[in-house]
């Protein structure tokens, strides 16, 4: 037993640290609750995450197919248009689309793309 333990203990050591530092690369995906979101930016993160999330980082400045909007209502102008980051303009390239992005106006409704810009709000 205590021999098993000895031969043991530095595999278990190692375990825990590719475990350990594994966490750090993949981060654990937060919940809405975590992220402190209320009913209506939640309900905006579910339509992000069906329709968006696939070429847009939310919460990195990494590039997907497109830029990220990590902080998108936090900058001045929009990275791409060089307009007002506000929610018309943002409204806009959701309904209309903008170069590889599609529009989004037959997919969505008025109340979903309010709710998506809620939650872009909270990046
Ligand atoms: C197929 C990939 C794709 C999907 C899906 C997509 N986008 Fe985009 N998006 C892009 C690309 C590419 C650009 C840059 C367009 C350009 O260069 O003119 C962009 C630009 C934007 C911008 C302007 C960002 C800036 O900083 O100027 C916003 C806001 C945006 N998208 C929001 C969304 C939202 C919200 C959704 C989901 C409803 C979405 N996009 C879905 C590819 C996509």
């Amino acid at each position: 037993m205590l021999l098993l333990d000895e031969i043991s203990f530095p595999f278990v050591l190692i375990l825990l640290v590719i475990f350990v530092t594994s966490g750090c690369e993949v981060e654990r995906r937060k919940s809405d609750a975590e992220l402190g979101l209320n009913p209506q930016q939640a309900s905006g993160r579910h339509i992000y995450d069906q329709y968006c999330d696939r070429c847009h980082e939310p919460y990195s400045a990494r590039k997907r197919k497109g830029p990220s909007l990590q902080g998108v209502f936090h900058r001045e102008y929009l990275s791409v248009s060089g307009m007002p980051a506000n929610d018309q303009h943002a409204a806009d390239i959701i309904r209309f689309g903008r170069d590889k992005m599609p529009g989004y106006s037959q997919e969505l409704t008025q109340q979903q793309i309010d709710d998506l810009l809620a939650y872009l709000h909270t990046l």
